[in-house]
């Protein structure tokens, strides 16, 4: 059995990582809907791999004899008034998840849970990635963003993103 407090964080962040799945089809929903379909693509598949990241959480906990608690998600509250603003929401929301990410793993250290470290160090790699291209995709924004052709090719290029499974296998 897992220490009691980083078992809570972990059930926790199935939730969290549910909800980065429901903020991101939102986003992809208000893309699709003002007609930029790569980036409404993008975060679809974006979407996809954080419902991978829940599942891999209630995965681990089952694996180690823990009850998943599965609690309501939230409904995303995100004022999308403009291209960028994803962009930008995205970003803060990926920093704020490797927030948690950091407050479980150093939970996991205190109790001397070196398993669930090991697990999470997947995750501390994960998030270093997700904060990079969230990033660039910003930068990529304020660049061409203004210009419509620049754009276009943009959400093309977005839009050829295609999903692939995790590559943590438990
Ligand atoms: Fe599952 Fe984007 O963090």
């Amino acid at each position: 059995m897992l220490d009691a407090k980083v078992a809570e964080l972990l059930n926790t962040q199935v939730n969290k990582e549910f909800y980065s799945a429901y903020l991101y089809l939102d986003f992809s929903n208000y893309y699709m809907d003002q007609g930029l379909e790569g980036f409404g693509n993008w975060y679809k598949v974006q979407a996809q791999e954080e419902r991978d990241h829940a599942m891999l959480f209630m995965q681990y906990l089952q694996n180690n004899g823990c009850k998943v608690t599965l609690e309501a998600i939230d409904k995303p509250n995100s004022e999308l008034k403009g291209f960028a603003d994803p962009l930008r929401a995205g970003y803060e929301h990926e920093q704020y998840v490797t927030s948690l990410i950091h407050t479980i793993y150093e939970a996991a250290g205190e109790a001397k849970d070196f398993r669930t470290m090991q697990f999470l160090d997947w995750f501390v790699k994960e998030q270093g990635e997700e904060e990079t291209n969230a990033e660039a995709l910003i930068k990529k924004f304020d660049l061409f963003g203004s210009d419509p052709r620049a754009l276009y090719m943009l959400d093309s290029e977005l839009g050829a993103r295609t999903y692939s499974a995790p590559s943590l296998v438990l």
